[in-house]
């Protein structure tokens, strides 16, 4: 039987954006369609040259159309997608994120209070913080530097995405940003229309200071820059719905925490500490931090606690018994404990998590570990519209 142009079209909509994640129909990316005899000829429409994930994107499309019966041969073409597509891609990216253009929505949520999301622009709602959102937001803080939380950040995210889930890290750790040295990515955020899609690696979506300054350039700014870029990075980056965003928080107590506790007022909040247990008070004091502002802590994570040499003797390199005595003091739970293992560090440097590069090793089995420990605790409060009773 032949085929006909409307089975191209449905077929060709009918393909995932792999980026975006909805559907090339939704998208309005499906452009003109030529069929002669068994011979299709496909344009994409694109709103971007550049559009993120393409090369995936045409193998999705040609493995579609080349399993219709009756074509013989499929040609690619791309085609920059007109001003009215563009408008309506970016209110359906929009509209995904739960933020329809101009309802702001996010910004009437929670009536008062430090948890209040403050200064939405109109339609630019921060689409975490809404009534039935349902990613989970987790920060991963420590009160010192150098503990490891861009680590715990990668390798957990990674984790979580091998269990099946869409994640995405948020660098907000905006003058020592790390993100994209330790996922190995070198591809820049692509920008459609006023909404920034984020570059994905091994299954983690980023977005990094480090993709708008070079890693050697210093940025000087106050506090209120830095609420404003990280009210950009939530409200202006198309995520996507995802199940998980954990955020690379800098070192200390301070701002970070703040912006957090108003433009994500239900973020669960993750304390990494080392072993020695006179490091704890540091990290003690990060953790109330946290909770005074509002976040709710869900437990610590100990890195580096202990190095297990080739007889697979155990060595406390830094002590022990840390992690348990912060997460006693805090009265929540231990929730992991990371070996040291040269080979996290190195996988950090080179941009490939070692739970990519060894995934049955030791440190990606306590990761494993960790991701299902955060998955049985569930989120820490509920909100959903649908569940108020009226
Ligand atoms: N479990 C581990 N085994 C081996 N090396 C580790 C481990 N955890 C962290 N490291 C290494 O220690 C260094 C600091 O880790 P990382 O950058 O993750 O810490 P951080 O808390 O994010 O630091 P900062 O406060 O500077 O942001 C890195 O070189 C990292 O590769
Ligand atoms: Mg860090």
């Amino acid at each position: 039987m032949a085929v006909t142009e409307s089975d191209v079209r449905e077929a060709a909509g009918a393909v995932q954006d792999p980026r975006l994640r909805l559907s090339l129909a939704e998208l309005g990316l499906v452009g003109a369609v030529e069929v002669g005899g068994g011979d299709v000829r496909l344009e994409l429409a694109l709103p971007v040259p550049d559009h993120p994930g393409l090369d995936q994107l045409a193998a999705e499309v040609r493995r579609a159309l080349g399993a219709l019966e009756g074509v013989d041969s499929v040609e690619l073409r791309t085609a920059p997608m007109d001003d009215e597509g563009r408008a309506r891609l970016r209110d359906r990216l929009r509209a995904a994120m739960g933020a329809s253009p101009g309802n702001d929505d996010g910004a009437r949520q929670g009536g008062g209070g430090p948890g209040r999301p403050l200064g939405h622009e109109e339609g630019k709602a921060n689409p975490f913080s809404r009534p039935g959102a349902r990613t989970r937001v987790v920060g991963v803080s420590s009160g010192k530097g150098g503990v490891g939380k861009s680590s715990v950040t990668v390798n957990l995210a990674v984790s979580l995405a091998r269990l099946g889930h869409a994640v995405g890290v948020l660098d907000a750790d905006v003058y020592g940003f790390s993100m994209p040295r330790m996922l190995g990515l070198d591809e820049t955020p692509v920008v459609i229309e006023d909404l920034m899609v984020p570059p994905v690696a091994h299954g983690v979506a980023c977005i990094s200071m480090g993709f708008f300054v070079g890693e050697d350039q210093p940025v000087i700014w106050r506090g209120p820059m830095l609420h404003k870029a990280l009210e950009q990075f939530l409200a202006d980056v198309y995520w996507g719905t995802l199940d998980y965003l954990l955020i690379d928080m800098p070192p200390g107590t301070g701002d970070v925490a703040l912006s957090m506790a108003q433009y994500l007022p239900r973020s669960e909040v993750l304390v990494v500490t080392t072993p020695q247990p006179a490091a704890q008070r540091v990290a003690q004091r990060s953790a109330y931090m946290a909770k005074k502002v509002g976040l709710a802590l869900r437990g610590v994570v100990e890195n580096m606690a202990w190095f297990t040499g080739d007889d697979g003797t155990r060595y406390e390199l830094f002590g022990s018994g840390g992690g348990q005595q912060l997460a006693d003091e805090l009265a929540v739970p231990l929730l992991g404990q990371v070996p040291l293992v040269a080979a996290l560090r190195e996988g950090g440097d080179v941009g490939v998590p070692v739970t990519v590069a060894d995934p049955g090793g030791e440190v990606a089995r306590a990761f494993e570990a960790l991701a299902k420990r955060m998955e049985e605790l569930g989120p820490t409060r509920v909100f959903r519209s649908e569940l108020t009773v009226r």
